[in-house]
């Protein structure tokens, strides 16, 4: 039914996201779902308060049979990244949790777009393709959407332009092997680095090499700090739904299984998509040059590898 989103794992990304989610056009029905039947029952019960001070949607917590209907299915369980480990470490444990969670998912909505937020998050997408034969553009990975949200976010307050201004993505691994795809960057409808010299905020090599460890450490350091990152994986997560349930067919990038990309077989790593109704279509191979080509291929042979061990 359009309009009706599940979100399997109500902790601190599921809820966040939830609360977003409620306030997204084109939601009209929010049902969480959590092993934590009385976690899931409050956090949907202090989203649905929210709605007194604006339009919501209906918001529900329920078991998996209350997912029957739904349009999309944000799956947010498993365990988060803890400080000094990689998205990676989080394989074996999340994979089995995710596993087990698309087993009731699908018996419910098979048909049910899936949008993956547990990390490693590129090896969901081929778990449910590859053990559950969902179609590659219903099984998306959030990917390097959030990334690309921080490239931006970065560019912007440098350049001191608006970051609805900046068109920059991230492509690969939403991971340490990310790809800041600069040569693809753009403001007013010119390259990037042009743009910068033109209104006197140049980006010089070393100014970029420090922007792009900033935007693969954003993680790290937020968790240093807090403990999660939770709002961003959340607005993304809210801004690809809002796509998907409305059928904007806006361009994203996010990650799906391919059978071969650049000589590598059987991987998943973030390419622009357009998102839509019926998932994600057209993963897209941007123009990059030989050092950008290099790292994406080493990126999705990395995710190759890492699908290879999790779904053994
Ligand atoms: C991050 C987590 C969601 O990048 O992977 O914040």
């Amino acid at each position: 039914m359009r309009g009706k989103v599940g979100i399997v794992g109500a902790g601190q990304v599921g809820a966040a996201s939830g609360f977003l989610l409620a306030q997204t056009p084109g939601v009209d029905e929010l049902i969480l779902v959590d092993q934590d039947a009385a976690r899931a029952a409050s956090e949907a019960s202090d989203i649905s308060h929210a709605a007194a001070f604006g339009p919501a949607a209906q918001v529900t917590s329920g078991d998996y049979g209350d997912l029957a209907g739904a349009q999309l299915v944000v799956v947010a369980a498993g365990a988060s990244l803890k400080p000094g480990q990689t998205r990676l470490d989080l394989l074996a444990s999340n994979v089995k949790v995710v596993r087990a969670v698309l087993d009731q998912v699908l018996r419910v909505v098979p048909d049910a777009v899936l949008l993956f937020a547990t990390n490693p998050v590129d090896v969901m997408p081929a778990l449910a393709v590859r053990r559950f034969g969902v179609p590659p553009g219903r099984a998306i990975g959030t990917g390097c959407a959030l990334d690309s949200a921080r490239f931006r976010d970065r560019l912007a307050r440098y350049l001191g332009v608006s970051p609805g201004s900046v068109h920059a993505y991230v492509l690969g691994e939403h991971g340490d092997s990310e790809v800041l795809h600069w040569s693809g960057a753009q403001a007013a409808g010119m390259p990037l680095l042009r743009f910068a010299e033109q209104i006197g905020r140049p980006l010089p090599a070393e100014l970029r090499d420090s922007i792009a460890s900033e935007v693969r450490g954003s993680a790290y350091r937020i968790k240093e700090g807090k403990g999660v990152s939770n709002y961003g994986i959340a607005g993304s997560v809210a801004r690809l739904a809002r796509s998907i349930v409305n059928d904007e067919q806006a361009v994203f990038s996010v990650s799906t299984f391919m059978e071969e990309l650049l000589g590598v077989a059987e991987t998943c790593v973030s390419l622009p998509h357009l998102l839509g109704a019926r998932g994600a279509s057209h993963p897209l191979l941007p123009e990059m040059d030989a050092a950008e080509t290099a790292a994406l291929r080493h990126s999705a042979t990395l995710l190759h590898d890492a699908i290879r061990a999790g779904l053994a």
